[in-house]
């Protein structure tokens, strides 16, 4: 379906005076199966950077110049095949990741929104995140990317310690972030998301703390904590296995994860996801999506999606991973339109354990209504509630299975991972001995 282009230019205006707060609270009406079928999040990848940062494995190139007019054809491209493989009629949010999506030219992210609006209906206050790097000088290069129809930023601060940024290998300083942070509040009130690690080697809990209490003088409504994952092949990786650096202390990181949780709390923040903190209803509508197993398109370099291509009968959702390389992708798209390098069909029980997995990060948990639009036969209640293993975290607090459906109390939020190897095993059997239609 190609609309007029003068209808994807009213997009973007559209958007620009529509830049009102999108509020999320989490558990609305569910739509209808076929509107969730021909509705989709859309992941845009970036995947260039200016540096390495020593901690970072994320499919990201360092290069020399960017051929930014043939990358950008190739995304627009690869967008309108997708939305036409997918048959997806509407996309509820875009998010552009990287790599540093904050280096690509503003019209870049505007031929990408515009060839969207194009091919299928991309509301005029549909959420649309960008994640920007700090920079010592942000005030004009924002204002452009909201002029291009983004409408939320999602911000790399990480630290606010200028030797932890230096080991991080990051580009910018402590000052940099705020002076970042605070351009880019004054730009996009309310819909500003920044990004702190935690548990990075030599760390300790009192500072950290302090750097936590000095972003909630500066920052918005929304802030996600990362607790560093030592990436094999990385710098800060061969730093602590050769001990040049510490490895970083798993108690000392659950101990600053369990503080600083307290900390947002007491500030009005909702946990709303394991590493998601928002007030003022200012949730990432986009990652609620991964959240709620919606589907999603991923363009670009390495992107993931997830969506049940046209035609597909049954519930065979795909997994659909992009090629890796910058240069190969833009061949393949060039060539096929766009540059999937692997489909993997996943089965009714995959989706399943992903609805559980996915679901369970969020603090609503699974509701039963949103279990029952992905297994209308087994309940909660006949998956988990005849199970002794079950039962004994439902006693010690970490779970909660109710009229409501099953979720994380706030104890059960912070070691999910744990809850998981006792649930998705139950799941499992639950489905092997589902009576067969
Ligand atoms: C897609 S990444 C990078 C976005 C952007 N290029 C930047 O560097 O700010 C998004 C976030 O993931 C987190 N992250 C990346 N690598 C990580 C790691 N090894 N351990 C924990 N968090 C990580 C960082 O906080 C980062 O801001
Ligand atoms: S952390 Fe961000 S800026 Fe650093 S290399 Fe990774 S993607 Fe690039």
């Amino acid at each position: 379906m190609t609309l007029p282009q003068v209808r994807a230019r009213d997009w973007v205006a559209a958007a620009k005076t529509a830049q009102r707060r999108h509020r999320a609270e989490g558990a609305a009406v569910p739509p209808s199966p076929k509107a969730r079928r021909q509705s989709a999040a859309l992941y845009v990848h970036w995947p260039y950077c200016k540096k390495r940062c020593s901690y970072c494995n994320f499919n990201k190139y360092i290069p020399r110049g960017v051929e930014e007019a043939a990358f950008r054809s190739c995304l627009v491209t690869e967008a309108r095949t997708l939305l036409q493989l997918s048959g997806v009629r509407r996309i509820e949010s875009v998010f552009f990741g990287g790599g540093t999506p904050s280096l690509a030219s503003p019209h870049t992210v505007a031929a990408v929104l515009e060839a969207v609006a194009q091919a299928a209906h991309l509301p005029s206050d549909a959420e649309v995140t960008l994640e920007a790097n700090p920079t010592s000088s942000p005030g004009s290069r924002l204002a452009a990317f909201g002029k291009a129809g983004v409408n939320r930023l999602s911000i790399g601060l990480q630290s606010l310690d200028d030797t932890e940024l230096q080991l991080l290998g990051r580009t910018h300083s402590a000052s940099d972030a705020l002076r970042t942070l605070a351009e880019a509040r004054r730009l996009f009130p309310g819909r500003v998301s920044v990004d702190l690690m935690l548990g990075l080697p030599a760390q300790q809990v009192g500072s950290w703390l302090g750097q936590l209490q000095e972003l909630l003088r500066h920052c918005d409504d929304h802030i996600s904590l990362y607790q560093l994952t030592l990436e094999r092949g990385t710098a800060l990786f061969t730093q602590v296995q050769q001990g040049v650096l510490p490895a970083p202390d798993a108690e000392l990181s659950a101990e600053m994860y369990q503080k600083g949780r307290a900390v947002l709390r007491k500030a009005g923040f909702r946990q709303y996801e394991v590493s998601n903190f928002a007030r003022n209803g200012a949730l990432s509508t986009h990652n609620w999506q991964y959240w709620q197993c919606g589907q999603y398109l991923g363009i670009g370099p390495g992107a993931h999606g997830r969506f049940l291509p046209q035609g597909a009968r049954g519930h065979c959702r795909e997994a659909r991973i992009q090629t890796l390389e910058p240069d190969n992708w833009m061949k393949e798209v060039k060539l096929c339109g766009h540059g999937t390098r692997k489909r993997v069909p996943l089965s009714e029980l995959d989706l399943l354990e992903e609805v559980l997995a996915m679901g369970l990060r969020t603090d609503v948990g699974i509701t039963h209504q949103h279990w029952q639009q992905f297994e209308p036969q087994l309940t909660l209640w006949d998956v988990f509630g005849t199970s002794q293993e079950v039962k004994i975290l439902l006693e010690q607090g970490f779970l909660l299975l109710d009229h409501r459906g099953l979720r994380c109390s706030w104890e059960g939020l912070a070691v999910l991972d744990s809850l998981l190897l006792s649930l998705l095993p139950q799941l499992q059997e639950a489905w092997q001995q589902k009576p067969t239609p």
